[in-house]
């Protein structure tokens, strides 16, 4: 196993798939992330699709976002957002859900927490 990528161990582009699906479900349906819900369009096929995309090479997997957008500039391209440590934390919880609902086992669910968690918190641009 140590020398797979998370996208491998986890099940490659099937699972990649459902947990994107469930993440934006989940963000749709649960009162508690109703704050970063709202930042999004109303239609969440698009999101989806570039999370799909972007996720699928960030685990290590085929780098999709890159060959169909570009360069991601992930930082930038939520600055017209306004992104503190509330909505840090809401899409960070709504990930872990999504990867407790599609099965990502424990040891994996934890090591990607650290990563989410630190991309996210680079996300921020707000106090507070
Ligand atoms: C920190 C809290 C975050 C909030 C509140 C947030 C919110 C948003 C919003 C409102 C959009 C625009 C949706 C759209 O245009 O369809 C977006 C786009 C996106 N987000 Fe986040 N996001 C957060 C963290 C993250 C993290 C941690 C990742 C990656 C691990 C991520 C990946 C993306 C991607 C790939 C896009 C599409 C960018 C594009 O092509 O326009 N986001 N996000």
């Amino acid at each position: 196993m140590a020398d797979l990528t998370p996208y491998e161990a986890i099940g490659g582009e099937a699972v990649v798939a459902q947990l994107t699906d469930r993440f934006y479900e989940l963000m749709a349906s649960v009162p508690q992330f109703a704050g970063i819900r709202a930042m999004h369009p109303a239609d969440l096929k698009e999101s989806r699709d570039k999370l799909f995309m972007f996720l699928s090479g960030w685990l290590g997997g085929p780098d999709l976002y890159v060959q169909n957008i570009g360069h991601p500039m992930l930082r930038r391209r939520h600055m017209p957002f306004a992104i503190g440590e509330a909505e840090r934390d809401q899409w960070v919880a709504c990930m872990v859900l999504a990867m407790e609902e599609v099965g990502i086992e424990p040891a994996m669910r934890q090591r990607l927490l650290q990563s989410f968690f630190n991309t996210a918190d680079f996300m921020r641009n707000r106090e507070g």
